[in-house]
């Protein structure tokens, strides 16, 4: 029997037994109905339509990458197709988000997210859908992130009748840095949600695979920002000038004495000056030096620590040379290391081994990269995951953040399908709101 058609069988009658018996029970199909969910949805996403639409999507947002909090075309382009779609949404929320609503408006309610902002970086690949915007780059592949819950939108409309529950479909800004999650979360997006999916696309692991874990993924961060200013002058006659250029430079080596001395050496943790701007001459010693840099931990304590000092450490080596250093935290939120559920890493494991076969899904290790998907993961239960894209025939892919950094297109329908899975079986699966908070409650603010 064609798999939906059981699917909506099964449905009807659960929605007939459970109208007549008020304790309605926990899903209705086997796991072997139930596996074939995942495997559906990838040849369904695998169509070369919705290959080529996705394609299509990703490289129009590639052309015309926007930084944080701008994403103005994409977030037009991502409601016009949902306006197609029919697929009713929220916007704008933290200034370009869309939050769209897939299924029955009533719990229980999960969400998939993808981000949408690009870098400050300029693109150096030669090819036909290179960045139009100079000094503007999808350097981290949410172009492909975007595309992909699009066209997971698009098959989870398409069985929308076979949705025990609503998918909340969470297009979010400015994740690099500028913490557009927290916002999204601050005005209540996911307030009922019972589960959020969050994936990245990744040149690390081999196209076809997925890689999770459980606990703790990613690091915490902060960034900093310090004017260290003395008195400029010419280069050869030091006595009468204050170098902040030298100050810098000690503050940049102290700085590194952070990690290597006062943390615990078993507390993975970061602290980076990656900018350091200063001087424009051979013989001016200028007035005053910029640098900024990042400081990653997995908790809180360290983090905050960590931002304490970095304080302390460029004011007072500042001042041992005679500068004055002012030193800001403030542009950018901290971010909490992103910490995946442990439910959800069984539940993840086991849709993507049916999907993609037991030896496709890879453990990964925890990394000192961050994600504001934390934000999210913090609130609700969350699961964020990778997505490999690596094909080795196709030659080795630029890495995330760099110039050279490129998206394998073939990895698209695996995200489309991977979403759309995680939602419609979580569905299944969890028929009963988890938290006491959300029973009875449902979406109609539309
Ligand atoms: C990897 O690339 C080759 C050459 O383009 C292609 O034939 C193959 O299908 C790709 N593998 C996957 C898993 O997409
Ligand atoms: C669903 O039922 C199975 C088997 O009875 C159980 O192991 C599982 O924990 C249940 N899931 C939920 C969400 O209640
Ligand atoms: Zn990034
Ligand atoms: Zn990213």
């Amino acid at each position: 029997m064609d798999f939906f058609k059981l699917i909506t069988l099964i449905s009807t009658l659960y929605i007939f037994l459970s109208s007549t018996t008020p304790t309605s029970s926990n899903s209705s199909l086997t796991p072997k109905e139930l596996a074939y969910v995942p495997v559906n949805f990838l040849s369904l996403a695998k169509s070369p339509e919705l290959v080529d639409w996705m394609v299509g999507i990703r490289r129009k947002i590639h052309e015309n990458p926007e930084l944080g909090f701008e994403e103005f075309k994409t977030s037009e382009l991502i409601r016009a197709e949902l306006d197609k779609m029919g697929i009713p949404y929220k916007h704008p929320v933290a200034i370009t988000g869309v939050v769209g609503f897939v299924g029955t408006g009533k719990p229980p309610f999960v969400a998939l997210r993808a981000d949408m902002d690009a870098l400050a970086m300029q693109e150096s690949v030669e090819w036909e859908h290179k960045s139009k915007i100079p000094g503007k780059m999808h350097g981290c592949g949410h172009d492909a992130h975007a595309a992909m819950l699009l066209g997971a939108a698009k098959l989870l409309q398409e069985h929308r009748h076979d949705l025990q529950g609503t998918v909340i479909l969470v297009f979010q800004p400015a994740e690099e840095g500028g913490g557009g999650a927290k916002i999204m979360l601050e005005v209540g997006i996911l307030e009922n949600v019972d589960a959020i999916f969050g994936l990245h696309v990744s040149s690390r692991f081999p196209i076809g695979t997925v890689a999770g874990r459980s606990g703790p993924i990613l690091a915490g961060s902060g960034f900093f920002e310090a004017v260290i200013s003395g008195k400029g002058g010419h280069a050869a006659i030091p006595q009468h000038i204050i170098d902040p250029i030298l100050a810098a430079s000690n503050v940049i080596v102290s700085l590194q004495h952070l990690v290597s001395r006062e943390a615990d050496p078993l507390d993975s943790q970061v602290v980076t000056v990656a900018k350091f701007q200063g001087g424009g001459a051979f013989n001016v010693i200028p007035d005053s030096v910029t640098i900024g840099g990042t400081f990653r931990a997995f908790s809180k304590e360290s983090l905050i620590k960590l931002k304490q000092r970095i304080q302390e450490v460029i004011t007072a080596q500042a001042a041992v040379h005679r500068c004055n250093a002012i030193v800001n935290f403030d542009d950018k939120p901290l971010y909490p290391s992103t910490v995946n559920n442990k439910e959800l890493h069984r539940y993840f494991g086991n849709v993507a081994r049916d999907m993609l076969g037991e030896k496709n899904v890879l453990e990964m290790q925890p990394l000192m990269g961050a994600e504001d998907f934390s934000f999210f993961a913090e609130a609700v239960p969350g699961y964020f995951y990778r997505v490999g894209m690596q094909n080795k025939t196709q030659g080795q892919l630029g890495p995330a953040h760099s110039p050279y950094f490129t998206v394998n297109e073939d990895v698209l329908p695996y995200g489309a399908a991977l979403h759309t899975s995680l939602a419609t079986r979580y569905l299944l699966e969890y028929q009963q709101p988890r938290s006491a908070s959300s029973k009875g409650s449902s979406r109609d603010e539309l």
